[in-house]
């Protein structure tokens, strides 16, 4: 076994975080009060639902505080404020889904240099630098917005957009779909993941073959969860030999329909991929990173090697460049 102190205070990137899923109950309170937006629940209350789906509901909810571009650099600030803290994080790349946002009459542009204002407030302070992912939500987005969304990431270029990813529910839309998206993402020189394989879906939902979809179509260079891929040892196989890294993410609050997560992880790491371990959506789930790593190392009983190198590999699996890479190593 190996101390919740030592798991808390190792270095670490994370590459599986929306923001959306940040937020502090009380700053949902505080911007929703001053927003004189109604939430359904008092905010320390509001992070309940009966499954998957009731979740995507309130996140969407919890997105309607964004408003202004201070509201977003905040958020962005105080997510690395707590990850620090909590997990001693020194780099993050953060989804973001534009339209969740644009009912709250803020634009792309905006929205993005409110949360590059954050990162660079943060880095100032803690010395983590964070990144930013344009997020498609596959069950509310047809192929023709999907193309839209990035379409705009292009058209407001800015360095701390790398990549774009693929959230929402799997079976809503299965990768193919998006193959239009991810092909014009691909040529502007856009990083490219999605979120496959997700043990919230079944096998028929979220088949093993969707990683081969993402692999071959939607040309992904890194794969968020996985789980639902060790039903096929075939694609297994294929998968360790790709190299990709993956994101999967110890703790979920949906964990009570889903106690064999951390067991997946184990069975992801032994058969040889290039895991990495995330929060996902951290406020949301009432976790943090060092929760996660502890709740799994717990129940793994893995010893300080595999902390290190997860800590690696999250270096290794983000989407930084080469020196900077060298710098976190
Ligand atoms: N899966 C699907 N959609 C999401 C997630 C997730 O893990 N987090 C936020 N939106
Ligand atoms: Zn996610």
């Amino acid at each position: 076994a190996v101390a919740d102190g030592y798991l808390r205070r190792i270095p670490k990137a994370e590459l599986h975080c929306h923001l959306a899923g940040t937020l502090r109950a009380t700053t949902v309170a505080e911007l929703a009060a001053r927003a004189g937006l109604a939430l359904p629940r008092p905010a320390d209350k509001l992070y309940q639902w009966p499954d998957f789906y009731g979740f995507l509901d309130v996140l969407r909810l919890t997105a309607l505080v964004l408003r202004t571009p201070e509201d977003f650099s905040r958020a962005v600030y105080e997510y690395v404020e707590d990850a620090v803290r909590d997990g001693n994080l020194r780099h993050v790349e953060f989804f973001f889904n534009p339209d969740y946002f644009y009912p709250n009459g803020i634009d792309y542009p905006a929205m993005v240099d409110g949360m590059i204002e954050g990162i660079e407030a943060a880095k100032k302070m803690f010395g983590v630098s964070s990144l930013l992912i344009c997020c498609i939500d596959r069950s509310t987005n047809t192929p023709a917005q999907a193309v839209e969304i990035v379409e705009t990431a292009i058209a407001h270029r800015r360095d701390h957009v790398v990549g774009i990813g693929l959230d929402g529910a799997e079976r809503a839309g299965p990768p193919a779909t998006f193959a239009e998206a991810y092909a014009l993402a691909k040529r502007a020189g856009l990083h490219r993941t999605a979120h496959c394989c997700e043990d919230n879906q079944t096998l028929v939902e979220a088949p093993p073959t969707n990683y081969l979809i993402c692999r071959d179509v939607l040309q992904c260079d890194r794969i968020d969860h996985g789980y639902n891929m060790l039903a096929s040892d075939f694609v297994m196989a294929e998968a360790r030999r790709d190299g990709l890294y993956f994101t999967p993410c110890a703790w979920t609050s949906l964990v009570h329909n889903r106690p064999h997560r951390p067991q997946r992880i184990r069975r992801m790491v032994e058969a040889g991929l290039n895991v990495t371990i995330n929060t996902d959506d951290p406020a949301m789930f009432e976790t943090d990173l060092g929760h996660g790593f502890t709740t799994l190392f717990e129940s793994i009983g893995w010893g300080p090697d595999m902390a290190r190198k997860f800590s690696l590999n999250s270096v290794e699996g983000s989407w930084l460049d080469e020196s900077d890479k060298s710098a976190l190593r």
